[in-house]
Order: C-alpha cells, then structure tokens, then sequence
C-alpha cells in the first residue's frame, strides 16, 4: 500500500498496478514497480543514468558505509518502530534501504526526481514506497511524516515543515570542511573547503549533529572519477581540471561528514 497522494486533487491514492484517487486520476507503476507523480512543479532534472550507475558502483563498494550505518542507526532513534519515514531526494536507496532494515514495521517512502535513481532504488529494495517526485513539491500528506531524511539532496525546507508531524524530524546529512580535501587537491590549482553549514533552519529546531571522520583508499581510476562525480562541483568544472584524475590510479582522500538532526517546532 502505497502513502502517496495524488498530486493534482491531493487526495489519498490507492490501488496496486495502478494508483488512482477518487477523483479517477491514475497513475500506472512502471514495471520496476515505483510510480511517476511529477507534478511539473519543482524541475524535473535529476541525476542522470551515468551519474546514477557511478554512484551506484562507488556506494556499493562500502566506502560509504560508516555513514549509512550512522544514518539509519540516528532516523532509526528518533523514528516511531511503526512511524512513517520519507527520504527526500533518495537516489539509488543506498540509505534508505538500510533504514527500512532497521524499522521493519514503518513505512519507508522515498522520492528522487531521477527515474532512472528511483528504478534502481526499486531493485535495491521491494519493501519502499517509491515515487518519482521533487522534493519541491511532495505528494505526501500534510503532517503525516515522522522523519524527513536528506542526504547530500536538495533542502525543500518548506515542504519538509509542511509534511512533518508536529513531533517529526529531519535527518539531514552534508559534506564536513575538509570532506574529499585530497580530492579536490588533485583537480583544483587553488581548491576551497566547504562551507560551514548554518545550522538554522526556520519552523525546526536544531536538536544536535554527529561528525563523522575517516579517510578511503581509492586504488583504480574507476572508483576516483566516480566519486568525482557524486559531487556537487562536478558540472562546475572545466573538462582540463576533470581530466586531471586520468593519470591518477590511486588516492587517499578525507571523509568529513555531518549528520544533522532537527525536530519541528510545534506550532
Ligand atoms: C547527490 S544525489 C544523493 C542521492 C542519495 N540521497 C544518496 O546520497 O545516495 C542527489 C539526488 O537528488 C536528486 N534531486 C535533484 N533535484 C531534486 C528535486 N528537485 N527533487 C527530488 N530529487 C532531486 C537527484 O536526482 C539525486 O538523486
Ligand atoms: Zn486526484
């Protein structure tokens, strides 16, 4: 059963093969079996297939995995066991997946913007409810969200306050000062650490964050240009700099990541 609604009337969609609200809007599952609900609004650019496929190949070799573990371990604490949890901008459903691992009995839904994200979150797992939908306009329920995750995704603060419970949390995760240093070392002559976040964000309260600090050896050209290509500063830089890491087959690079926990502000 799917919580999703409709994102033209708003109202609750059912149905299995196909979903449809009880104005007769239908939505048709695609054969990996998530369902397509872009609304037109909030841009329809996801990652595309490539991106996806590199992303897919660099997470599931664990480089990551600390984070995930930290990830659902924090939206696993601060979850219902029978809550529901929403992924905002999930991806492949590396996290998500393992979220839903840990609360057996909730309902872990998961949007992207990226079909070709979502199919592969579909392979992942069978036990989320996916759709293809942005972040900037969800076709979920007012108040009807106990966690809210978004991990390295865009922050829809609005519609994170609009679908939360009045108890619910967000579960954010972003890049740390030094995160990928070495990296950026190798591409840039003149490279800048990230910003430092500002934690506030307005109808949530900041309620704590978790540091997370280790260093990855990346031994094959494969694995340095495609977690290249997982960063946000991939499409802002010139093709001579990316071709920088051609010659490079091996790299160890800092892993700097902040897990960020709010709790919405009760009205
Ligand atoms: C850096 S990836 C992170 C994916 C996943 N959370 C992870 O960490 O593996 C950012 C994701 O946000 C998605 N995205 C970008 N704009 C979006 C939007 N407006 N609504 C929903 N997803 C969006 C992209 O398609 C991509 O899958
Ligand atoms: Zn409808």
């Amino acid at each position: 059963m799917t919580k999703f609604i409709c994102p033209i009337c708003k109202e609750a969609l059912s149905g299995e093969k196909s979903l449809v609200c009880p104005n007769r809007h239908c939505f048709d599952r695609a054969k990996g079996g998530y369902v397509n609900l872009l609304s037109g609004k909030g841009g329809n650019h996801g990652d595309p297939k490539d991106m996806v496929l590199a992303r897919k190949s660099f997470l599931d070799k664990g480089f990551y995995e600390p984070l995930r573990e930290d990830i659902a371990a924090t939206v696993a604490s601060v979850t219902p066991n029978d809550g529901a949890v929403l992924d905002c901008g999930c991806g492949e459903c590396y996290y998500t997946h393992r979220i839903a691992e840990l609360l057996p009995e909730a309902h872990i839904m998961g949007i992207d913007v990226s079909k070709d994200a979502v199919n592969y979150g579909c392979k992942r797992s069978k036990a989320l409810d996916l759709a293809v939908a942005s972040v900037y306009a969800m076709p979920v329920t007012d108040l009807s969200v106990d966690t809210a995750v978004s991990i390295f995704a865009p922050c829809a603060l609005e519609e994170f306050v609009r679908v939360l419970k009045p108890e619910g949390h967000l579960v954010m995760a972003i890049g740390g000062e030094n995160h990928l240093w070495s990296l950026k070392k190798a591409v840039y002559d003149t490279p800048y650490k990230n910003e430092t976040a500002d934690y506030e964000l307005q109808g949530l309260e900041f309620v704590g964050k978790k540091e997370l600090k280790y260093a990855i050896e990346l031994s094959s050209a494969e694995d340095i240009k495609n977690l290249f290509s997982m960063t946000p500063y991939y499409h802002k830089t010139s093709r001579e700099d990316i071709a920088k890491l051609d010659t490079l087959t091996c790299l160890t690079t800092e892993i700097e990541f902040e897990i960020l926990i709010y709790k919405k502000v009760s009205a």
